[in-house]
């Protein structure tokens, strides 16, 4: 593809979001069904969503907080604990209140404190989910303070997923959020069955815009970013044109009072401009013609699920990005990115 000046893509979905409760889903929600059909929903409420009735319910609320008439599908994740039932689990996947299953190693991240302490307690959530093709979506970290806070995801491949793939082998497994080398490469040797999510902002920042001439909270999310090599490896894989890699922004917005602080909370809130973020990426690495399967086709084919109808169209033209919305910092905030999702929505000015 020569330098083109639209590019017409299926529409997308996003496999890995957090929209919050309350106020803030309503805040942030309808900047994911803008640009997404479809949204895998992550679970990490407080409380969290553990059944199929917090599910639905989570659902409603979701719904409730689009515009009118907006075609957004909502796709529901069941928050896997140290008590997950497999009876539940594979009866909300049967009924379609979830489409996935999500696994937090406790203590990983922003309000996993639910989560698993003992992977051998979800034995028979895992089989069940083998069996039916459910996807476990993996939070791919150690949580072992021994452990350094960057090598926590190449850990977790060698004391946990590895033995998870090879205990349950055709179980499809989602490694979220990749960020390292190690990640990209235990991707590419497994098989078909086992796919990653990439961010937009592990593909742009590498682990010194943190401290980019001082402490830079919002460009803190977990799994935090890694070396320049990391980014490369990651970038590489995203644009490679494999099948195994698809898209999952991991928005996840906090406050900005919550990220400015002696404690400053983990996640980076990209869901405005995600689809420009990526597709700027996709063109720096010369992939423009691999954008949509990475987009739009790779992640339905994982999860079994159909291919959305209908597109979106980017153009060339500059987009400025707003440093915030409402109180919450967005990524890449005040700089402007190449490619503008045309037409613009109904909700921005
Ligand atoms: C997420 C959040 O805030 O819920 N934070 C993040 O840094 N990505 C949790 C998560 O996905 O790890
Ligand atoms: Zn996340």
């Amino acid at each position: 593809m020569s330098d083109p000046t639209r590019l017409a893509i299926r529409r997308p979905d996003d496999w890995h979001v957090h929209l919050r409760d309350g106020a803030m889903l309503e805040a942030v929600a309808p900047f994911t069904a803008r640009q997404f059909a479809r949204a895998i929903v992550m679970p990490n409420l407080v409380p969290p969503v553990t059944n199929i009735a917090a599910a639905e319910a989570y659902r409603g609320r979701i719904l409730a907080a689009l515009p009118d008439g907006c075609d957004f599908t909502p796709l529901m994740t069941c928050y896997l604990t140290d008590q997950a039932d497999a009876v539940e689990i594979a009866r909300g996947y049967e009924t379609g209140a979830f489409a996935a299953c999500k696994l937090y190693p406790a203590h990983a991240t922003t309000n996993s404190a639910y989560g698993v302490t003992d992977i051998s307690n979800l034995w028979p959530a895992l089989e069940a989910m083998q069996r039916l093709g459910m996807p476990l979506l993996v939070h791919g970290e150690v949580t072992d303070p021994e452990v350094d806070i960057f090598d926590r995801e190449a850990v977790f491949i060698d004391r946990i997923l590895a033995g998870l793939a090879r205990d349950f082998p055709a179980l499809k497994i989602v490694f979220e959020h990749i960020t390292t080398a190690e990640a990209v490469a235990f991707v590419e040797s497994s098989g078909p069955n086992i796919g990653a999510t990439v961010t937009p902002h592990h593909l742009v920042i590498n682990r010194n815009a943190i401290f980019d001439g001082g402490l830079r909270p919002h460009a803190y999310c977990l799994p935090v970013a890694k070396r320049e090599r990391h980014r490369r490896a990651v970038r590489r894989a995203a644009t490679s044109g494999s099948t195994k890699f698809f898209l999952g922004t991991d928005s996840a917005p906090h406050a900005a009072s919550a990220k400015e602080s002696a404690c400053g909370c983990a996640g980076i809130f990209n869901a405005p401009f995600a689809l420009e973020t990526y597709a700027a990426a996709f063109e720096e690495e010369g992939a423009l013609d691999r954008f949509e399967a990475f987009a739009s086709e790779n992640g339905p084919r994982l999860y079994g699920l159909p291919l959305n109808e209908g597109q979106v169209v980017l153009e060339r033209a500059p987009v400025e990005v707003p440093e915030t919305e409402g109180d919450v910092r967005v990524f890449l905030g005040g700089g402007s990115l190449p490619w503008r999702l045309v037409p613009p929505s109904s909700f921005r000015t």
